[in-house]
């Protein structure tokens, strides 16, 4: 069953199209990767999926659950049960990591401890501490993570959460992957990273806002090499990224 359907999607700002005439099917509870060189559109199609402001004048629908939510707001789709992880987490003065945490939770019945252990942060050094300019990146980065499983979504995107963060982190990363999948949740994870590509269990390759090539992430990886290497196109990538994927 699909839980999320992209039709003929296209945002255009100064008469050039971010995203351009994509289609795509997402069934529930698998894991899906997104690649693409940088300035593609991946962030940009994930702020369309959740509504942001200044990604919301759009051709084409997007139906989540059998129906359309091109209409909804941020807070109606989070409703819904669809979730962002940002790529830079956002940080907020004061506020302490146990009432963060808990206000992901909601009503949810996920422990805030345990969330924080399945991140790899130990809960007595971490609970009391401000989510604010005093964590590093790669800990902001963790603490998103564990705030994503507390929420319990139906739907996350999670916006390269392997980037900037140390070999510690990355293996979180995976096993939080794993944890949500375990509990349902669907997955899709905008990625540079070759590993958490192969833990997909499909694979979008988007370029100057088309989807070029979906497949299984190791036939993307091939696409990626045999094409975007050769293509004249500014953004394409460059050898070391390839390396990379
Ligand atoms: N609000 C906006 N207004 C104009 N251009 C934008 C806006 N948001 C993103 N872009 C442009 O859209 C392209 C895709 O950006 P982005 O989605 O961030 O790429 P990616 O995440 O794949 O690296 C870039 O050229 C970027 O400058
Ligand atoms: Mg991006």
């Amino acid at each position: 069953m699909n839980i999320l359907s992209i039709k003929n999607l296209t945002l255009e700002k100064s008469s050039k199209k971010l995203v351009d005439n994509v289609s795509l099917e997402i069934e529930a509870g698998k894991t899906y990767a997104l690649v693409g060189p940088n300035g593609a559109g991946k962030s940009t199609l994930a702020y369309i999926l959740m509504g942001l402001e200044g990604y919301r004048e759009i051709s084409g629908d997007i139906v989540f659950d059998g129906k359309s939510i091109k209409k909804l707001s941020v807070p109606q789709r989070a409703k819904l049960g669809i979730t962002l992880a940002w790529q830079e987490p956002a940080r907020f003065q004061g506020l302490k990591v146990e009432d963060f945490l808990s206000a992901a939770k909601g009503k949810n019945e996920e422990s805030v401890t345990d969330a924080l252990e399945r991140v790899g942060l130990a809960s007595n050094k971490y609970l009391s501490r401000a989510v604010d300019k005093n964590l590093s990146g790669g800990e902001r980065k963790r603490i998103e993570l564990a705030a994503i499983i507390c929420m319990k979504p139906r739907l996350v995107i999670l916006d390269e959460p392997d980037s900037g963060v140390d070999v510690e982190a990355l293996k979180k990363v995976f096993t939080v992957m794993e944890y949500l999948k375990s509990i349902g949740t669907t997955v899709i994870v905008i990625t540079h990273n070759m590993q958490v590509l192969k833990k997909a269990d499909h694979a979008f390759l988007v370029c100057d806002g088309k989807l070029i090539d979906e497949s299984k992430g190791e036939d993307v990886v091939e696409y990626f090499k045999n094409r975007c290497l050769t293509c004249p196109h500014k953004n394409k990538p460059t050898e070391d990224k390839i390396k990379k994927i």
